[in-house]
């Protein structure tokens, strides 16, 4: 009897006999042989069909199958160093040839196509090895972030997506009608966590969140993960010297298990290995001291007006971009002013027109991945804040509470998943970070 096989464990069976289970990805014929490149989900081998070892009628169908059919092929794996495939080196000399199911003509081929029609055809274009190796390394990037957690005493807490009032601004809510009354999609975990925070010390939530963004660019998705920590007794420094051990981790980990994912995505992996603590460090007010005198050098006038900034406005994509690029790792700029970030910011005591909050850019034009800072200690700032908002201090009462009720000073950030997958990928577009992408103009498939 063969036995089944996965292909990527196809350098452990050379010379058995293995029944393999997929898709045809590409097919070529020459003569009396037949090339079949068979997709099984765990990678891709090359499947070999002489003419003369195997029954004719096997042999015809396998000459007109077409791309993508599902077909259950048997054969015996042997080695060739030139045999393509994921991860290639063995072919399979096939004995045996049976189709589930022959496909209509299948609409994405290996010409190119446009971006939009991908897009409408996202259901199929996952089975491609680009998208493959995306979401292969999405998913080793939630694990290290879930291992590095649960490894350094963190609990996770889920917080709900159904809420009652806004979790980060009001600018940007997805509203639902709650049986006759408004509740939102969740922005962030982050107020719930932190109530969760004063029951287990460190925590964090790890789920979908939502923005009702009306950008357009290549960094926003309408839908995005996020993995959101929150530790009691961190004041800021503290918080800075986890996000980079955390980070690097994700980093290092992805390195180490997706060489061949990071080869099919031709992504240049020097400026990743670099990555380890620590991360340079500059305040928003140096931040936009280099970005003035940049202003003031440059002669390209787009770049000009990219980069015009007064100090108390908010970075663009254009000023993180060349802030980021000033240097190699990645960098934490902190206390921004009050009036450019989040209600529950905690103001820095020297200097109360700034907050001790951090965000952290990536290099190589990704942009912000993290946000985090500490939160308000004091019950009457926190109340004063949540009415700026044009909230009633009512709708925030359960997390006033927090203040009332053994206030510390704490911290904490979250990370956008599909930013770090977009920087670790290459990407050059946040699109492709996610199996499904909500966008401003689409939300099909
Ligand atoms: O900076 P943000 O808005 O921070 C918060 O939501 C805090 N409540 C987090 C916390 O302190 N617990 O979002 C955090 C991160 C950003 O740095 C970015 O990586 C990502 O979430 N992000 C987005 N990713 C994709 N599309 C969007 N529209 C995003 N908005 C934020
Ligand atoms: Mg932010």
């Amino acid at each position: 009897m063969a036995t089944p096989m996965l292909i990527q464990d196809i350098a452990q069976y050379d010379g058995q006999e293995v029944v393999l289970k997929g898709w045809v990805y590409n097919k070529t014929h020459k003569g009396r042989l037949v090339f079949i490149q068979l997709r099984d989900g765990s990678g891709i081998a090359q499947c070999v069909l002489f003419a003369k070892e195997i029954d004719e009628a096997q042999f015809e169908a396998a000459k007109a199958v077409s791309q993508e059919s599902s077909v259950i092929i048997t054969g015996t794996v042997r080695k060739d160093d030139r045999a393509p495939g994921l991860p290639g080196g063995f072919e399979v000399g096939v004995s045996s040839f049976e189709v589930i199911q022959l496909a209509d003509e299948y609409p994405i081929t290996p010409k190119e196509h446009g971006v939009e029609f991908l897009m409408d055809n996202r259901h199929l274009w996952l089975r491609s090895s680009r998208q493959w190796a995306i979401l292969r390394i999405r998913a080793t990037i939630i694990k290290a972030i879930r291992d590095w957690l649960d490894d350094h005493g963190y609990l996770l807490v889920d917080t709900p997506i159904l809420t009652p009032a806004a979790g980060e601004n009001t600018t940007t809510l997805f509203e639902i009608d709650y049986f006759g009354e408004p509740a939102y999609l969740a922005q962030t975990g982050q107020l719930y966590n932190e109530v969760n925070m004063a029951a287990h010390g460190k925590v964090y939530c790890f789920g979908p969140t939502f923005r009702a963004e009306k950008s357009k660019t290549r960094r926003h998705l309408m839908e995005f993960w996020m993995v959101e920590p929150e530790m009691a007794f961190f004041d800021l420094d503290a918080l800075i010297g986890m996000e980079e051990e955390f980070v690097s981790y994700i980093i290092q980990t992805v390195l180490t298990k997706h060489p061949q994912e990071l080869a099919i995505l031709e992504r240049d992996t020097a400026r990743l290995e670099n990555i380890a603590p620590p991360f340079p460090r500059i305040t928003y007010t140096e931040a936009v001291e280099r970005l003035q005198k940049l202003h003031a050098e440059t002669d390209d006038p787009q770049l000009k007006a990219d980069l015009a900034i007064e100090w108390g406005d908010d970075f663009g994509a254009a000023h993180e971009t060349a802030i980021a690029e000033m240097f190699d790792k990645p960098v934490f700029v902190t206390h921004y002013p009050v009036e450019a970030k989040a209600f529950y910011m905690e103001p820095n005591k020297d200097n109360p027109g700034v907050v001790n909050c951090t965000d952290l850019l990536a290099p190589e034009g990704y942009g912000e991945i993290t946000g985090g800072s500490e939160r308000i200690f004091d019950p009457e700032l926190m109340a004063r804040r949540v009415k700026t908002m044009g909230i009633s201090e009512e709708a925030y009462s359960w997390y006033i509470d927090l203040r009332r009720f053994g206030s510390i000073p704490h911290a904490g950030f979250g990370l956008g998943v599909e930013r770090v997958v977009a920087w670790i990928c290459g990407l050059p577009h946040i699109r492709e970070t996610i199996p499904y992408p909500r966008l401003l103009n689409r939300k099909y498939p």
